[in-house]
C-alpha cells in the first residue's frame, strides 16, 4: 500500500524532536550557596502557619534544609536545624520547655530559641566549659497575622520586615493566613502570575470543549466569567526593576474599561487585585485581596504562604469565604490545590494547580516555544536573573531595604473607568494600552505617605476619564 502519511518539517516529528529536560539552575536551584539560594535568604520568608507551631516540635523543610520549629512555654518561636549539634539526634523528638527553649531527647542539652546552650546536664559543670564554643544553628523569626516568617541570611545584616501598604489593616481589613502546597519548583508557580494570558483559557474551561459540554463537570466553580476574551496586556518593570507590574486591560461595555494590575516582586512575592471583580460598575483604585510568597521546600517542591484580605473595603460584594482559607486550602476558583478530586475530574476540569504541576518537577524552559502573551514571564525571569547575577545594584536585597517607608508601595489594583469605546476595535485596544501605561505612570509618581497617596492616585485616575 502506498504511504499516504503526511510528510513535512512539522508533521509527525516525534522521532526527530527530543525534549532536553534541562532546568535553568540559576532560577530554580535554591540550595545553600547558589545565587538564588543566597538571594532568597536575604529576605524574610514565611515558613509556617502560626497555628501549626505548637509546644510539640514540628519537622519542616525550607530551601532543602531540614528544620524543626516549635513554640516554647514563653510563647517564643524556635526555628533550628533539625539535627542536634551534639550527636545529631532529631530535635523533632526534643521537649520544649516551660521556662523557654528545647531539650534534646538524647542527652538533654537545653537550647534557647536562639540556639545558644543553656545547660548540658551530663557535663560536670553543667556545660559551662563548652558554652560559647558550639550552638544549635538557629534562625530568627517573626510572628505576624497567622504566619511565621524567618530570616535565613547572614545574621549580621538582618533586614526590616517588608511592610507593604497592601498589608494594611485599615477599614477593618483582616489578613487571613493560608498555605498551598505545590509538588514542583517554586519558579513555575510564581510564573503563573506573570502569565496573564492563561485566564482567557484555563479559567474559561467551557471554551476548550467543542460540541456538547460534559454534564458531570461543574464549570461554574472553575470559571472567572469576567476574565473571558483576550486582554490587552502590558508589562512594566517598576521600583528600579525590583518588580514586574502586569497590566491587563479589558473592555467591559461601551463605556467601561477594567484595568487589573498584579505584581511579582523580587524575589518571590506577588500581589493580586480583587479576584471577584465583575467589571460592570465604575470602581477606582480598588486594592489587593491577596499577597503570596512562593517558598522552595526543596528544588522539586514548594509551598505558597500568603494572606487573603477580608473586609468591607477589599471585598465589598462579600464573595470570599474565610472558613476555606487555611492549610492547603483557599477560597477562590477550583483547582488551586491538590484537593480530593479524582484524577479524571482533574483531567476534565484542570485548574492552576494542574497547569503548573503538570509542567514537571522542575519545568524545562529550554523546551519552551514562547509566544507574544509570554512577555510577562520572560521579563520576570529577566529581572530575577539580573538580581542573581548582581547586574543591577537596586536589586540587591540590602538596597531594597534601605528605605522601607518609601519603598514598599504596591501598584496592584483594579480600576474600572468610564472610557468611551472607539468604533475601530484596533484603535480601542491601543487606547486601552495607552491608558494602562498612564496608570503605571500615576502610580510611579504618587507620594508614598497615606492618605495622600491614595487621594492622589484616585484624583489622577479620575482625570483619565475626562
Ligand atoms: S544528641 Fe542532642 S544532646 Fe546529645
Ligand atoms: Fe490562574
Amino acid at each position: 500500500m502506498k504511504n499516504m502519511i503526511k510528510n513535512s518539517s512539522t508533521a509527525y516529528q516525534g522521532y526527530k524532536i527530543r525534549r532536553q529536560n534541562k532546568p535553568d539552575d540559576l532560577l530554580t536551584d535554591s540550595n545553600f550557596g547558589t545565587p538564588l539560594g543566597e538571594y532568597m535568604r536575604c529576605f524574610w520568608q514565611p515558613v509556617s502557619l502560626a497555628s501549626q507551631v505548637t509546644r510539640l516540635p514540628k519537622k519542616i523543610k525550607i530551601f532543602n534544609e531540614d528544620l524543626v520549629i516549635f513554640r516554647d512555654g514563653k510563647n517564643q518561636i524556635g526555628l533550628m536545624q533539625l539535627h542536634c549539634a551534639h550527636r545529631g539526634a532529631s530535635l523533632e523528638f526534643g521537649v520544649t520547655q516551660e521556662a523557654g527553649g528545647i531539650k534534646c531527647c538524647y542527652h538533654g542539652i537545653h537550647f534557647d530559641v536562639t540556639g545558644e546552650i543553656i545547660e548540658i546536664p551530663s557535663e560536670p559543670d553543667g556545660g559551662k566549659r563548652v558554652m560559647g564554643r558550639f550552638c544549635q544553628p538557629a534562625y530568627p523569626t517573626i510572628e505576624r497575622d497567622g504566619l511565621i516568617f524567618a530570616y535565613f541570611g547572614n545574621p549580621d545584616t538582618i533586614p526590616e520586615f517588608e511592610e507593604w501598604d497592601s498589608f494594611s489593616k485599615e477599614n477593618k481589613t483582616e489578613l487571613v493566613a493560608f498555605s498551598n502546597i505545590y509538588p514542583c519548583n517554586w519558579l513555575q508557580v510564581i510564573e503563573n502570575i506573570a502569565d496573564q494570558m492563561h485566564t482567557a483559557t484555563l479559567h474559561q474551561p467551557m471554551s476548550l470543549y467543542d460540541g456538547e459540554l460534559p454534564g458531570e463537570v461543574d464549570f461554574d466553580s472553575f470559571t472567572l466569567p469576567s476574565f473571558s476574551g483576550i486582554p490587552v496586556l502590558d508589562y512594566h518593570a517598576v521600583r528600579d526593576n525590583t518588580a514586574m507590574a502586569f497590566v491587563a486591560g479589558r473592555r467591559m461595555s461601551e463605556k467601561l474599561v477594567w484595568w487589573r494590575i498584579n505584581e511579582c516582586i523580587l524575589p518571590n512575592l506577588s500581589h493580586h487585585a480583587y479576584l471577584y471583580e465583575k467589571g460592570n460598575a465604575r470602581r477606582v483604585f480598588h486594592r489587593v485581596h491577596m499577597a503570596r510568597w512562593y517558598v522552595p521546600i526543596d528544588n522539586e517542591n514548594s509551598i505558597i504562604f500568603g494572606w487573603r484580605m477580608f473586609g468591607p473595603s477589599i471585598d465589598p460584594d462579600n464573595m470570599g469565604n474565610m472558613e476555606q482559607v487555611g492549610h492547603d486550602s483557599i477560597d477562590f476558583l477550583g483547582g488551586q490545590v491538590a484537593g480530593s478530586r479524582t484524577h479524571k475530574e482533574r483531567q476534565m476540569l484542570p485548574g492552576d494547580f494542574e497547569a503548573i504541576v503538570g509542567q514537571g518537577e522542575i519545568a524545562s524552559r529550554i523546551d519552551e516555544h514562547r509566544l507574544s502573551g509570554d512577555k510577562g514571564v520572560v521579563l520576570f525571569r529577566k529581572i530575577l536573573s539580573q538580581a542573581l547575577l548582581n547586574e543591577n545594584i537596586p536589586l540587591l536585597a540590602s538596597m531594597m531595604h534601605l528605605d522601607p517607608s518609601n519603598f514598599f508601595r504596591s501598584y496592584s489594583q483594579n480600576s474600572i473607568l468610564n472610557i468611551q469605546s472607539f468604533s475601530d476595535g484596533t484603535k480601542d485596544r491601543e487606547n486601552i494600552e495607552a491608558i494602562g501605561k498612564k496608570i503605571i505612570a500615576i502610580m510611579a509618581s504618587a507620594p508614598s505617605a497615606e492618605p495622600q497617596r491614595t487621594d492622589f492616585v484616585k484624583a489622577e485616575l479620575e482625570k483619565l476619564e475626562t
